[in-house]
């Protein structure tokens, strides 16, 4: 068997399509897109004409677009931005957001915290989505931010962001609300207006781009000041020369994206629901993580744990026959610590110690499907065998 790659979620292989569309803007058009001459202007056309096309496929307007390097800086832009410009013109000190979000969102969150801003941290139920009502009751008068994550990146939970959105604007409409749509961004609608959302981080490398590329989308009027500070690229919002050929690459990527979204979706439906609910019947003790009804979680994401096995040893023994899979967020592997998504979900220390995520991309197929659910079962019951009781 060849390699079955099944970590879509951490990264997913660049569509050659995509690096074709680069390829011009890395040779040939290399130029320096601040400079006057040719070669300059040359550059900032392949510049202005991606984000003219990733804000189309966002429907936005082009200046609302900042081109980062990826979804880490987007969060952290996002956050850090809108908060320090916030409590500058005395709108508040107090940030909201959930307990099973990225750590690009929690660790900037809790950074704020120590510069003295108040944080709350969103409780989830067992699938891992928030309650509105409890968000309701978190917002208060000096509440300047609400970072949300549109889908989860360890369980695929989709979280109710318009509805989030709209009791929160109720409540406070100087509110900022931030989506991290990463994960999601492949395979939902990530419309800022339909979402409501004033800021939205995406990544090229989950949506079949190239690694370190990245937007933030900054909605017109949105109180958020530039974090990263120097030139005066991205109209001041983002300073450093600008990796030209990277915009290109997510332009390609988000089109692609959009256009075939469809038939990608049906295409993950069909195999992840068979990890879904073929898994189960076959491993005993299998106990889903995430909501187990399909639509509400993405349509490319499986996610269980298994009692009785270390998940780092149900890792090695997949890599061993060709397969590569995650114990749920790429961030944590090797790590000692459960995955706060699953703790967060009130999984016990010793079952979030055997979590397994399986996420398919474009390019699997049934056969791979089968050979998983052939080999997985085998798999656990030899490592549950020799697992002391
Ligand atoms: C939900 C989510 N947010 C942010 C990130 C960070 O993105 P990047 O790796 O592009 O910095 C990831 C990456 O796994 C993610 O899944």
């Amino acid at each position: 068997m060849e390699r079955v790659y099944l970590d879509h979620a951490a990264t997913t292989p660049p569509d050659p399509r995509v690096l074709e569309a680069m390829w011009p803007a890395f040779s040939r058009d290399w130029g320096n897109p601040s400079s006057i001459y040719l070669e300059g202007q040359t550059a900032h056309r392949w510049l202005d004409e991606a984000r003219v096309r990733c804000a189309g496929l966002l429907d936005v307007e082009s200046s609302e677009i900042v081109f980062t390097s990826g979804g880490t800086e987007s969060d952290n832009a996002a956050i850090r931005g809108a908060a320090l410009a916030q409590r500058e013109s005395g709108a508040g000190d107090h940030i909201v957001t959930s307990q099973v979000e990225h750590h690009a969102v929690l660790h900037a969150v809790e950074q704020l915290e120590r510069e003295g801003f108040r944080a709350t941290y969103l409780a989830v139920d067992p699938d891992g989505c928030v309650d509105l009502a409890e968000l309701e009751a978190a917002i208060d008068p000096k509440t300047v931010l609400l970072t949300l994550m549109t889908a989860n990146n360890e369980v695929g939970t989709i979280q109710p962001i318009a509805d989030a959105v709209a009791l929160a604007k109720a409540r406070n409409p100087n509110i900022v609300v931030h989506t991290d749509a990463v994960q999601a961004a492949g395979s939902m609608d990530v419309n800022p207006s339909n979402l409501g959302v004033d800021l939205l981080s995406l990544a090229s490398h989950k949506i079949y781009g190239v690694k370190g590329t990245g937007l933030l989308y900054v909605s017109r009027g949105t109180p958020w000041n530039a974090q990263i500070l120097g030139g005066s690229q991205e109209r001041e919002r983002r300073a450093g020369t600008e990796n030209v050929a990277g915009a290109v690459g997510l332009a390609a990527a988000m089109e692609f994206a959009w256009n075939e979204r469809e038939e990608r979706v049906g295409n993950y439906r069909r195999l992840r629901d068979r990890l879904l609910f073929e898994l189960p019947e076959r491993i005993p003790e299998t106990v889903v993580t995430g909501p187990p009804d399909p639509a509400r979680r993405l349509p490319n994401s499986f996610s269980c744990c298994f009692r009785n096995v270390e998940g780092e040893s149900v890792l090695l023994a997949l890599d061993m026959v060709e397969i590569a899979a995650s114990s749920g967020s790429a961030c944590t592997t090797g790590s000692l610590e459960p995955s706060h998504v699953l703790t967060a979900m009130g999984i016990d220390d010793d079952l979030a110690h055997a979590s397994l995520r399986l996420t398919v991309g474009k390019g699997n197929t049934d056969a791979e499907i089968d050979y998983v659910l052939d080999q997985l079962p085998e798999i656990v019951a030899r490592l549950r065998a020799l697992a002391p009781r």
